[in-house]
């Protein structure tokens, strides 16, 4: 198989295993690719990508736009933040103006669930779901999957323990499905109000003691609280939440294995994870971001259908 279901990549939700499949092995390839002295290839040469960020970022819009120039597309980038949606103008009536200067593909991230999926209904482009709202964040669970396949060879059976803000996280929304996609067995943690209460009813296992969670897993895959995302308080304190869901040093030490720990960024850092576990060698935070361009390259390369 050399092509993917789907001419969107929208979310997990979505997409099937075989698809999962072909992204992880297309992904090593353009891994090999970033390690040679010149890293580019003519691949999706003559074809134009819009990077419409309409919600900040800094690792997603740079592996994006790595990604792209890796692979010698043209690209053009758009902040919201310095736009004419600041005048009023709606999503579809941007998009449909970007696209008329011939733009082939659309990456997107939006603050509002659903904006990809409602794009999709609207216009000719592929569009690259780069995070929306609380539903979905697709790269980020590829790359996080890949990166842990890399570490222990295979999805298949591994235990891996999302931690935090499950009810407000979109990395949550992706890493589930695909890891469930691929076999392994998922745990939740994190404070009762912060856990979506059909999880189990999906086969998700719920764990509100982080120690006893931890000692469950092979991988910890750490989420920040999303303050911005929340209209009323979900937690007393973050110091309070540091305390009961804080992953320190102390605390690895005190489980008799050695887990590995992942955090997409950005890190609130003394909040969720402190420094002493971040920046240990049982982390493999800079490695996701590493392989988040090779994940992503794979990514565009297979929705343009080039050969
Ligand atoms: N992991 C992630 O999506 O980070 P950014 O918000 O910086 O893109």
């Amino acid at each position: 198989m050399s092509a993917l279901s789907q001419k969107h990549l929208l979310g997990i939700k979505y997409i099937q295993k075989s698809d999962i499949e072909l992204i992880l092995q297309t992904a090593s390839r353009f891994k090999e690719v970033l390690q040679r002295p010149i890293k580019k290839v003519p691949s999706l040469r003559d074809i134009t990508i819009a990077n419409l960020f309409f919600e900040d970022s800094t690792r997603t819009r740079i592996s994006f736009e790595l990604a792209e120039k890796r692979l010698s597309a043209d690209t053009i980038n758009f902040s919201a933040s310095n736009s004419s949606v600041k005048k009023g103008e709606t999503l579809l009536d941007t998009v449909r103006n970007i696209l008329a200067m011939k733009v082939d593909m659309v990456v997107m991230r939006h603050s509002s669930s659903g904006a990809p999926v409602f794009l999709s209904q609207h216009i000719p482009a592929s569009i690259v779901n780069a995070g929306d709202g609380t539903n979905e964040h697709p790269t980020q669970a590829l790359l996080d999957a890949y990166s842990m396949t890399e570490k222990f060879g295979t999805l298949k059976g591994l235990r891996v323990l999302i931690v935090g803000d499950i009810t407000h996280s979109r990395v949550a929304g992706s890493n589930i499905p695909l890891l469930q996609k691929m076999g392994a067995e998922v745990t939740v943690c994190g404070p009762p109000t912060l856990i979506p209460k059909h999880l189990p009813e999906l086969g998700v296992r719920v764990e509100t003691n982080l120690k006893k969670a931890l000692q469950w897993c092979d991988v910890a895959n750490v989420l920040r609280i999303q303050l911005e995302r929340m209209d009323i308080k979900f937690v007393p304190t973050l110091r309070e939440y540091s305390l009961f869901y804080g992953i320190n040093r102390e605390l690895l030490d005190s489980l008799n294995k050695q887990i590995t720990i992942m955090h997409p960024g950005p890190i609130n850092r003394g909040v969720e994870l402190n420094s002493d576990v971040a920046d240990s060698g049982q982390s493999l935070i800079l490695q996701q971001v590493e392989n988040g361009v090779a994940v992503r390259m794979a990514v565009m390369y297979l929705l343009a259908g080039r050969e």
